[in-house]
């Protein structure tokens, strides 16, 4: 080594430089981006959200917690607004003809096209074949997810845990406790169900035997185990919830195999 003194200098500069673009990075990733405003109200300009309060003090204070409460708005002028005029538009018209329904305010509730703006993944999943109803007599956005409070995902009195409270209210017959239950179930429907669409009916995520293998499968060569011995004639005959086989998916009342 000819010269220690200079190697170390580098090493130092070297990791100094690498903290600082560490630093730089976490401070980056810690503020959320700022987003071009979607909901646009002709003439309208931001009030910002302690505006809002003066006429809807309980919507704001439940929205401090809330996932879109960190969404910033950056103006010509370099202001950044917070929150609720991400999805409402700018609020000044609304707030000086006293507020209102339908008064110079946009409400996500009636249409999703605001939501669609920022989330266009969620858009192309309603998209598919298989999707909840949607449209006047149908279900929206908020019937699943609450805007404004802190679990974005409704939270509900459920009855097989958490994971499909924003499923519960509509769909008894399936998330109703049972004697002999699908411990799958305690995942969540979403672990069958694909929430917002899908190429599938019933919203499967999988249309066939694979839909169950994904839990289910004791491979043993050529031979799928399950129950205790082969199942591959039975999986011949068709999706493992056809006639005859694990009819009761959801949990059944008379049958530890799942069946009515
Ligand atoms: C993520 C988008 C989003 C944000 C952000 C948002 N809202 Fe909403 N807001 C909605 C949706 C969706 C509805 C329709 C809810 C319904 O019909 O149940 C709604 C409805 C409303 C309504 C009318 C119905 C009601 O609940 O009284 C008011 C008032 C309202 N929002 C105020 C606010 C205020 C104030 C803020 C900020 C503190 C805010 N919103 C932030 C999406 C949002
Ligand atoms: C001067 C009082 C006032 C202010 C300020 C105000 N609102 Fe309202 N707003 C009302 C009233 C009154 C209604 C009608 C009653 C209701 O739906 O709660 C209303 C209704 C709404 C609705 C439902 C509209 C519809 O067509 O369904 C939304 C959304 C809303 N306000 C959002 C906001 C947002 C966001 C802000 C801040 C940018 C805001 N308001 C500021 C008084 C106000
Ligand atoms: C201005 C853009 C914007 C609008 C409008 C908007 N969102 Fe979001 N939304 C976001 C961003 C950005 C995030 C991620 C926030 C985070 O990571 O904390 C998010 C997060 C979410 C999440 C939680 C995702 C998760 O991973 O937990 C849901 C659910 C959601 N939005 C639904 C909606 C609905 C419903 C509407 C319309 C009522 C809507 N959003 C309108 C930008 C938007
Ligand atoms: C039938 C109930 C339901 C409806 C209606 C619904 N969602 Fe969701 N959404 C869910 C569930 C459940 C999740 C969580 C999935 C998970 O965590 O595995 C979710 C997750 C999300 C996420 C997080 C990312 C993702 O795709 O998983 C966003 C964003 C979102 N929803 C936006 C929307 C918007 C926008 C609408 C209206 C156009 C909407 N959702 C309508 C049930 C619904
Ligand atoms: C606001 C009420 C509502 C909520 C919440 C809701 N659904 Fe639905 N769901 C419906 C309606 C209405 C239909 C269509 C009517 C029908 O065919 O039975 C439907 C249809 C379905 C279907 C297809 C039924 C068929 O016969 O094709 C499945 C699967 C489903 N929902 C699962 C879910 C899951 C999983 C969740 C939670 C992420 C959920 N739903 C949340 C109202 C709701
Ligand atoms: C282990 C996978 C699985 C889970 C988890 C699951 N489902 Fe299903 N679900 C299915 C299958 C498979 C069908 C299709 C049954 C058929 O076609 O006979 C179905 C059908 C449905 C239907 C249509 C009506 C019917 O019985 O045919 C609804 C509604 C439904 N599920 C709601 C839910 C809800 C709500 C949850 C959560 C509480 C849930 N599912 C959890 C597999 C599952
Ligand atoms: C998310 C994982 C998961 C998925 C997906 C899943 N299951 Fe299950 N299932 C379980 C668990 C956990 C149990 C309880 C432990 C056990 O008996 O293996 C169970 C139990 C069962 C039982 C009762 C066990 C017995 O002795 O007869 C049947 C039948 C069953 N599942 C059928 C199915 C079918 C059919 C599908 C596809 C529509 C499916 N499962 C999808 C996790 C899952």
């Amino acid at each position: 080594m000819k010269n220690p003194g200079i190697f170390s200098k580098k090493v130092c500069g070297l990791a100094l430089a690498g903290m600082i673009l560490l630093l730089l990075f976490a401070c980056h990733a810690m503020k959320q981006e700022p987003i071009h405003p979607v909901a646009v109200v002709p003439g309208a300009e931001y009030i910002g959200m302690e505006s809002c309060a003066l006429c809807h003090a309980a919507t704001v204070k439940d929205f401090k917690f809330a996932r879109h409460a960190k969404l910033t708005v950056t103006l010509p002028d370099g202001q950044e607004v917070l929150g609720c005029e991400s999805c409402h538009g700018a609020g000044s018209l609304h707030m000086a003809a006293g507020g209102g329904k339908g008064k110079a305010i946009i409400n996500p509730g009636e249409n999703p096209a605001t939501c669609y703006q920022c989330h266009p993944e969620v858009q192309a999943f309603f998209s598919l074949q298989y999707h909840h109803p949607t449209g006047e007599q149908g279900i929206t956005c908020n019937d699943c997810h609450s805007p404004h409070g802190e679990n974005i995902m409704l939270p509900k009195g459920t009855l097989m845990g958490q994971q499909s409270a924003p499923c519960d209210q509509c769909h008894q017959e399936q998330s109703k406790p049972f004697v002999f239950e699908h411990e799958a179930l305690r995942e969540g429907c979403t672990m069958c169900h694909s929430h917002h669409g899908s190429i599938n009916d019933k919203l499967l995520v999988a249309s066939d035997a694979n839909l169950c293998l994904r839990c289910h499968a004791e491979v043993m060569g050529d031979q799928i185990e399950l129950g205790g011995g082969s199942h591959n004639s039975r999986l011949a005959q068709g999706p493992c919830w056809s006639s005859g086989c694990h009819t009761a998916i959801h949990g059944s009342n008379i049958n530890a195999h799942l069946r009515y």
